[in-house]
């Protein structure tokens, strides 16, 4: 039986169950977009659902569902956006991990995907999901006139992964900023690639997919902006314990751990504002963007 494609937010409904019921819809588009595990060559397959599956938070999965919700776009396009988007953030995992980036033993509560598989494996696992997220953006169904907006969703996505302003970029400038010196305005350019620019394209792929003007993708485009800040903000007040001889730059070495909270609590209150626009039809995005300021996991 097909679940229920929106949940509505209540006072029964807390914003972790309505993220729990989120998760569930999000693991069955997954589970039916990537090869079976039986698929030869059949190691690739079963490194890449072992890293996707149970998973984490699927904040990225859940943000563009939600975006979309709030902008009445077509529930079918969005979950394969969805899925897409958490291949690409799983890729990103699976190699930051790695002996040669963060050397990594554990993730989501499993022996971390080279731990498992080796490197070799572990490195091809993730250059799949990357190219199976592609392949599901190619497929996406579209009318000759939605081309336009297919093409732009790639752009979008190219750009919040890619090596200029994008997650590779951020990656890089943080493996250069271990251990030495940096400057506030480093460590923002730094978080807002690595991580935000992901966060962001969530919302702005999900407005773009909903035919939202270029007026509301401009605000939820801050929107994201501020929260993807905010999530690495907060990543790094959550593993603030860890000790390492080449410390990573982190808004906790720089501000300490309360301004670092208030820091991120603030962004989340003024991306709220950026989304006014979306009136009740924002609330769940809303509670969404709060949760990514105050969550434990
Ligand atoms: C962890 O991301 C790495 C960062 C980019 C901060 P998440 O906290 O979203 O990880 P999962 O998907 O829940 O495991
Ligand atoms: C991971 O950042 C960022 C990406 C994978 C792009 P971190 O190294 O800070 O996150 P964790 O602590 O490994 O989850
Ligand atoms: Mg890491």
């Amino acid at each position: 039986m097909k679940r229920d494609p929106t949940p509505v937010l209540t006072d029964d409904l807390t914003i972790q169950q309505y993220m729990g019921q989120r998760k569930l819809t999000v693991n069955e588009h997954l589970d039916h977009c990537l090869p079976p595990l039986d698929t030869p060559p059949q190691v690739i397959h079963q490194a890449m659902r072992y890293s996707v599956f149970p998973g984490g938070k699927r904040i990225r999965p859940i943000l563009a569902l939600t975006t979309g919700e709030a902008l009445g776009g077509d529930f079918q396009k969005m979950i394969s956006l969805a899925a897409a988007l958490e291949m690409i953030h799983t890729y990103s995992l699976i190699h930051d991990d790695l002996p040669a980036m963060d050397n990594d033993d554990y993730r989501r509560g499993q022996p971390s995907t080279h731990k498992k598989f080796g490197e070799a494996i572990a490195l091809l696992a993730g250059n799949g999901l990357l190219v199976q997220a592609f392949q599901l953006i190619a497929e996406l169904p579209a009318q000759a006139a939605e081309m336009e907006t297919k093409v732009a969703i790639l752009d979008q996505i190219c750009r919040a992964i890619g090596t200029t302003q994008g997650m590779l970029a951020g990656q890089v400038m943080d493996l250069v900023k271990k251990g030495k010196p940096f400057s506030a305005e480093q460590l923002e350019q730094i978080h807002s690639a690595k991580t935000g620019a992901l966060i962001q394209a969530s919302v702005c792929c999900a407005a773009l997919l909903s035919g939202a003007s270029e007026e509301a993708c401009k605000k939820l485009g801050t929107f994201g902006q501020r929260i993807g800040l905010a999530f690495q903000i907060v990543d790094d007040i959550l593993d603030s314990s860890q000790d390492s001889s080449k410390p990573p730059a982190t808004y906790p070495a720089l501000y300490g751990l309360e301004a670092s909270s208030k820091m991120a609590i603030e962004l989340v209150e003024k991306a709220i504002q950026d989304i006014e626009f979306l009136g009740s039809r924002g609330e769940t995005l809303t509670e969404l963007a709060r949760f990514i300021s105050v969550r434990r996991i």
